[in-house]
């Protein structure tokens, strides 16, 4: 019998529950005609599969220890939502199977095909018999390195909007632009996750639209693509304004708000590509031409043609942050959204399927001249059972301002940090 270490847990919250691909719509409105790549196939969640006793289910997720005794073997498996002791027996299991059990280490994301079956003593009280095993990233020579950050050493978002710092004795250090980079380290030890804290951007833009301080809202989930990603922010958004609409009526009317405008934001929300959106743009009147980012004039012309927030998925690379995705059927862009609201409010959300892939993800790195360093621990997600995996940001004053519309952002929140404004 051999056995291969343990790990421990995070400090974010797992996620609320949520499984964006089963999700029926009420409304219908038009999808672009651009095809998106194919979402992932289905599957359960460790904790969704006590009720599922004698199906057969897809589970995925990490390889904490694994033990054999000649020709059966065990692996324990954790998603974030529970742990999963799967049974191998070598002549129920292709030859593949058997031989990809033979080669799992500690951290190793994997996907396993099989029977639930109800044990009263496995964790959750179901265990899986396997009928089908496959490697989705393998973990060579895991080091177990527990770190905490209050700060943070890596560039989250663009180099050029960052507040430095003195650090002690440790050199440079940066008010966080973004947290996530570590609720991807989350969603790998979790498996649904989100933060939701201050950010920082030194930005130099005097418009209604920016702070330099605000607070973001950020879901990452794991085993969720870009579609699934958009999915869930369309779900999120709808439930927000349901919610202002139903218990927040009186503050609405005290604003002189005109609710129609909110009562039509309901999934499905329309989906753009950014080279469809440039089309229409280009029809409208716009001279924006295909490579450069929308800015506020565009996105507010591009939200005028819809009635509910619309999402611009898979912008140029070139605009957009090193961490995103590269898009396998068009490589001059990435597996990205914006999302932006409607009545000239601009881009509420900003989301991405994250690069899963090492070598790519590290010459993006060197591309934007990034410092290396800085970022081995957030490579090493991707050396040690790398995973599909989507989240998305949503501005909390941006969301505030267009639910209420009011005008300017700085009134979206107590204390507003703008180029001009330091103080209360
Ligand atoms: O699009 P952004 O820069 O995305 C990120 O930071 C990702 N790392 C999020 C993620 O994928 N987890 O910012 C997300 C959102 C924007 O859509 C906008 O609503 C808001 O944050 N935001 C700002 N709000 C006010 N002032 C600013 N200067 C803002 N910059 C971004
Ligand atoms: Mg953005």
């Amino acid at each position: 019998m051999k056995d291969r270490g343990v790990v421990g847990g995070a400090w974010f919250a797992p996620a609320a529950n949520h499984t964006p691909r089963t999700t029926q719509s009420s409304l219908t409105v038009p999808r672009p005609a651009t095809k998106m790549p194919d979402p992932m196939p289905d599957f359960h969640r460790i904790e969704d599969l006590p009720p599922l006793a004698g199906h057969t289910v897809v589970t995925r997720g990490w390889v904490m220890t694994t033990r054999s005794s000649g020709k059966i073997g065990f692996v324990m498996l954790r998603d974030g939502t529970g742990y999963l002791q799967v049974v191998l027996s070598k002549k129920d299991v292709p030859e593949a199977a058997w031989e990809a059990f033979g080669g799992l280490t500690q951290e190793t994301s994997a996907e396993v095909t099989g029977t639930v079956r109800a044990d009263a003593r496995a964790p959750g009280g179901v265990e899986l018999t396997a009928t089908d095993l496959r490697v989705i990233g393998p973990s060579h020579d895991f080091p177990i390195t527990p770190k905490e950050h209050i700060l943070t050493g890596a560039i989250g978002e663009h180099a050029g909007t960052l507040f430095a710092t003195e650090y002690f004795d440790l050199g440079k250090a940066y008010l966080a632009q973004t947290g996530q980079l570590y609720v991807e380290a989350a969603a790998a030890a979790l498996g649904k996750v989100y933060c939701f804290g201050p950010t920082f951007r030194a930005e130099k833009s005097k418009t209604r639209r920016h702070l330099t301080e605000f607070w973001m809202v950020e879901p990452e989930v794991a085993w969720n693509d870009s579609e699934a990603n958009m999915t869930l922010q369309e779900e999120f958004v709808s439930y927000i304004v349901m919610r202002a609409l139903e218990r927040r009526k009186a503050e609405l009317a005290e604003l002189e708000r005109d609710v129609k405008p909110l009562e039509a934001v309901r999934p499905p929300f329309p989906r753009i590509s950014y080279t469809d959106a440039l089309t229409t743009l280009e029809g409208l009147g716009s001279d924006i031409e295909w490579g450069q980012d929308l800015g506020g004039d565009e996105e507010t012309l591009l939200a005028k043609q819809f009635d509910r927030p619309v999402m611009v998925f898979n912008y140029p690379r070139a605009v957009k942050a090193f961490y995103m995705k590269e898009n396998p059927a068009d490589p001059r862009t990435v597996l990205n959204n914006d999302m932006l609201a409607p009545e000239g409010y601009g881009e509420i959300i900003g989301g991405s399927q994250r690069e899963d892939d090492y070598d790519k993800l590290l010459a993006r790195i060197r591309a934007e001249r990034l410092p290396e360093d800085a970022y081995n621990w957030y490579l090493d997600l991707r050396k040690y059972g790398t995973f599909v995996h989507a989240g998305f940001g949503l501005g909390v004053e941006r969301t505030v301002a267009w639910i209420c519309g009011i005008p300017h952002i700085r009134e979206a929140i107590a204390f507003p940090r703008t180029l001009y404004k330091l103080w209360p």
